[in-house]
């Protein structure tokens, strides 16, 4: 079914579609790259399900984000349980703290988001985080229930959490989803501690769904119930706030707003003039602006942000954000949070163990700080298919000095093939003579090695503009001198230019693409 501006209602969150949104829409659900979960009984906001196109493109940048952020730097993963006992989440604050002021309408019974009501009913109105304010400032400006068809009258307001609430066997102990992968990675350190070298710094990620019930989930992607995170928590001694790496990235530029004002500077300036909160979270931000570049997002539109003192969540000493300009406004994509001793503390405090560790050099015992670096796959992905969208003809302007040229008369993405969904499309010229026989008997080789999308139906001109428009970065085309001298053609994505290459050769000349995220036909790799 492909997504209709008239049938935003079904895709419940997508109300606010923007033009260029429809597009892209039209494109992702019409190609399987994501669509409403549950769909024959009408789809619930907030959900959605990855088609066999997107988990591929989902797959490759947590796997990028795994070799990035845990492999390369010798750190370590772990997969924490996802149903959560209470006690855990009172000890982190969140039973307490992770809520937001909603309203329900006394006739219709909707539940409502309420500062964001306020704000958008009363103008220049900001929340001072005093639900009294927003009782208070619904009776005087006489603000009614916005979905109704009366006006309904509303509740005042009230704190509503966000957890989704459940119990554990046959006692009923209260327990929740997580709300972040982090806690989990807070219980097991201990352990993980013990078990792999007991020294600091130690940083653990985790790859793994979270759950939050939002109150009214707009904007798709951006705002889901049921959502990828990818968290790493680096655990250090409080007294060694530097990071040995700090020098490979210290004169990278990168873009930061500070105090709402945006300029270039370097990691080094970043750390020492104390606008991260210590050289270990500037060294982590230079990692997530080339990772974030790797996936395709546009350098010129994302940012840092530091967050001001009131924004800074209740577990932080210091909070930057990255944020992506999108057509839906700004994303946070990105929380990067100076989470010190806190959890550790707390957890300490409630379960009644020592979590202190042992620090050889210093000979003390010590609980570590945290340095967290917070990621939302979804939201990542939606600002990717964002920025990588290119409209009908826009290969013409992009290719001027790349011949031969071919404008396209189609949408597609331009991914980095990093993280494209196939790393090629294997395409018979026809289905007869053999030639369907042949291409099958490559597609089998390359498979082995390399992500494969066959096609023998429809005309090529077709199967060119389908690999385009899932973002296939090359397409290789048998044909009839293929079985005579064992060379195919190789057409690239973005300029549509082709070459002759041996078969035998294949392989290695798509690897050694794919590692030069070369696409067109005249790029030096
Ligand atoms: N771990 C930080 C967050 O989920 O917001």
């Amino acid at each position: 079914m492909p997504f209709r501006k008239q049938e935003a209602h079904t895709f419940q969150g997508w109300e606010q579609v923007t033009e260029l949104h429809e597009r892209i829409l039209e494109l992702a659900v019409s190609r399987s790259f994501f669509f409403p979960a549950n769909e024959p009984y009408g789809a619930t906001g907030g959900f959605y399900d990855y088609g066999p196109v997107g988990v591929l493109i989902k797959r490759k940048i947590e796997n990028l984000w795994r070799r990035k952020f845990i492999y390369e730097h010798g750190f370590h993963e772990m997969e924490s349980a996802i149903v959560t006992p209470e006690q855990i989440l009172i000890a982190s604050g969140h039973v307490s703290s992770f809520a937001d002021p909603v309203v329900d309408c006394k006739m219709c019974k909707a539940r409502i988001r309420a500062d964001t009501l306020v704000e958008k009913e009363v103008k220049g109105w900001k929340w001072d985080g005093k639900i009294e304010s927003i009782t208070l400032a619904i009776k005087e400006h006489e603000i009614k229930c916005p979905g109704c068809k009366v006006g309904g009258a509303l509740s005042a307001a009230y704190m509503f959490n966000l957890m989704f609430k459940t119990a554990i066997g046959g006692d009923q102990s209260p327990a929740y989803f997580r709300p972040e992968t982090a806690q989990g990675i807070f219980t097991a350190f201990p352990r993980i501690f013990r078990n792999h070298g007991a020294k600091l710094p130690l940083a653990v990620g985790q790859v793994g769904k979270s759950f939050r019930n939002e109150i009214s989930p707009r904007k798709g992607l951006v705002r889901m119930r049921e959502f990828t995170q990818m968290e790493l928590e680096y655990f250090f001694n409080p007294g060694r706030q530097g990071i040995e790496e700090f020098n490979k990235v210290a004169d990278r530029k990168l873009r930061m707003q500070v105090e709402a004002k945006t300029s270039e500077m370097s990691v080094r300036d970043i750390s020492e003039n104390k606008i991260a909160a210590n050289e270990i979270m500037a060294y982590f931000l230079a990692l997530e602006w080339d990772f974030y570049t790797a996936c395709g997002v546009d350098q010129k539109r994302m940012y840092f942000r530091v967050l001001g003192k009131a924004e800074v969540p209740h577990y932080s000493k210091g909070n930057i954000d990255l944020e992506v300009e999108t057509s839906y406004g700004i994303v946070e994509t990105i929380g990067n949070a100076y989470r010190t001793d806190f959890d550790l503390s707390q957890h300490a405090k409630t379960s009644g163990q020592d979590l202190s560790v042992f620090v050889e050099e210093e000979k003390k015992k010590l609980v570590p700080h945290v340095f967290e670096a917070s990621m939302g796959v979804d939201r990542m992905f939606f600002c990717i298919l964002e920025h990588c969208f290119r409209e009908k003809e826009a290969s013409k302007s992009k290719t001027e000095d790349s011949k031969p040229e071919t404008v396209k008369d189609w949408e597609w993405f331009d991914f980095p093939p990093a993280i494209a969904p196939y790393d090629v499309a294997v395409f018979p010229l026809m289905k007869k003579d053999g030639l369907a026989e042949k291409a099958e008997e490559i597609t089998a080789r390359l498979r082995s090695t390399l992500g494969v999308l066959y096609q023998e139906s429809g005309s090529i001109g077709r199967r060119y503009a389908r690999a385009d428009e899932i973002g296939i970065p090359y397409a290789i085309t048998i044909d009839y001198d293929t079985l005579k001298d064992e060379t195919v053609t190789i057409r690239y994505r973005n300029d549509g230019g082709q070459e002759r290459i041996k078969i035998s050769e294949l392989e290695v000349s798509i690897r050694k693409n794919i590692e030069s995220g070369r696409v067109r036909l005249n790029e030096k790799s």
